[in-house]
């Protein structure tokens, strides 16, 4: 009696445990395999067409999946629009007048919904397009692990205090992404993704004026462009790899090492103190910063997802359904 007993519990317990699996299981890279094939060939020519007239959106697409993920978990929050009452992430510090893209995924969304309607999420999506901006700029590939659900709420509350300031200092960074279930090491593979893209005047002032740890070439040079003067050039751009800002490559890295980090929180990785190894190993080691930089994102792309039935599959990325 007893031991059929158990027997019956430990069934309940597996059955508990499959169908719990099927609700807020893992991310799986075949997850639409069958419902969606043509997904993933339908983003790359999107994102592949954006950047042939825009080679910049590589490295926009890149940092929206960051600031998806890391405000509710990579959910498409970010895409929300504010509408009458409900306000979204967009007008964020972190995100207004500054984060691109987002009529990049609603074209994609558009091409993925004539294909296959009703059954790929925006946040899998914008997962995809982060991937293909990186890869198509020069960075590594990967399987993007997949399943996510749209969010039905925004949070930018959480905008604000969860995504790090170009102020932060290392500890800052490292509780950041630790309040994210990254570690330090992730960060800093991660923080590579400045090898591409841009940054506005207002994001790297009180560095290039400031710091003492900024190779005073370099400050000078970006000096002649952002004066000491807030609301004068605000918004001129400068490249986060003084580099190759268009190329996905491991400069970012050798940078640092000569004091040439753009951002205050750049410089910060290698500065005396606990990455500074790891800077000086990505920056003669690419494979290293690759392979570290894939399991880093997809580390971030599984931060929080709604999979199973929560949340929805959005219609329109910008609004819930
Ligand atoms: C470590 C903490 C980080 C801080 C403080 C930070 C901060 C910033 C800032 C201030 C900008 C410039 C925004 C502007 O001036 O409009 C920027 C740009 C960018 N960030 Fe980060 N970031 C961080 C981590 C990341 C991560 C983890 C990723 C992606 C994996 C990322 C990807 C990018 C990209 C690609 C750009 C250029 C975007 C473009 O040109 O449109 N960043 N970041
Ligand atoms: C979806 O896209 C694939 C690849 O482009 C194509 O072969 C297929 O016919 C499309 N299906 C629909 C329903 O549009
Ligand atoms: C503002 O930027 C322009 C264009 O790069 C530059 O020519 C000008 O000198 C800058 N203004 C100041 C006050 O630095
Ligand atoms: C560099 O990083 C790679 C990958 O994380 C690791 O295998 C290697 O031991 C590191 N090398 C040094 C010198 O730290
Ligand atoms: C999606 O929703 C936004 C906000 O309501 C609207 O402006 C836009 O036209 C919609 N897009 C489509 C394709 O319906």
């Amino acid at each position: 009696m007893a031991s059929s007993s158990a027997t019956g519990h430990c069934l309940f317990l597996a059955l508990l445990l499959l169908s719990s699996a099927a609700a807020y299981g893992q991310l799986s890279t075949s997850f639409y395999a069958t419902s969606c094939p043509a997904l993933e060939t339908i983003v790359r020519s999107v994102v592949s067409s954006a950047i042939a007239s825009d080679t910049r959106m590589g490295a926009s697409l890149l940092r929206l999946f960051f600031h998806d993920c890391f405000v509710q978990g990579c959910d498409a929050s970010i895409l929300l629009d504010d509408v009458g009452t409900f306000v979204g992430e967009k007008t964020a510090f972190p995100n207004v007048n500054s984060v691109r893209g987002y009529d990049v995924i609603n074209n994609i969304k558009a091409a993925v919904e004539a294909n296959c309607s009703g059954v790929v999420s925006c946040a899998d999506i914008v997962a995809l397009a982060a991937r293909d901006g990186t890869n198509l700029l020069g960075g590594p590939t990967w399987s993007v692990p997949l399943g996510r659900r749209d969010s039905t709420t925004a949070n930018r509350n959480l905008a604000n205090s969860d995504l790090p300031s170009p102020a932060s200092s290392l500890s800052t960074l490292i509780t950041a992404f630790g309040n994210k279930g990254l570690s330090a090491q992730d960060m800093t593979a991660l923080s590579g993704a400045h090898t591409i893209g841009f940054a506005q005047c207002q994001n790297y002032r009180n560095r290039i004026y400031n710091d003492n740890n900024i190779n005073q070439q370099f400050a000078k040079q970006l000096r002649s462009t952002c004066p000491n003067t807030q609301g004068t050039n605000d918004t001129i751009l400068a490249g986060l790899d003084v580099q190759t800002q268009l190329t996905f490559d491991n400069d970012y890295y050798g940078n640092l090492l000569k004091n040439k980090g753009l951002l205050h929180s750049d410089q910060e990785l290698y500065n005396g103190g606990s990455q500074d190894a790891l800077v000086k190993n990505y920056s003669s080691n690419s494979a290293a910063f690759f392979a570290d930089f894939v399991t880093a994102m997809i580390k971030m792309g599984n931060i929080s997802p709604l999979t199973g039935t929560a949340g929805q599959i959005r219609a329109n990325c910008s609004v819930v359904n």
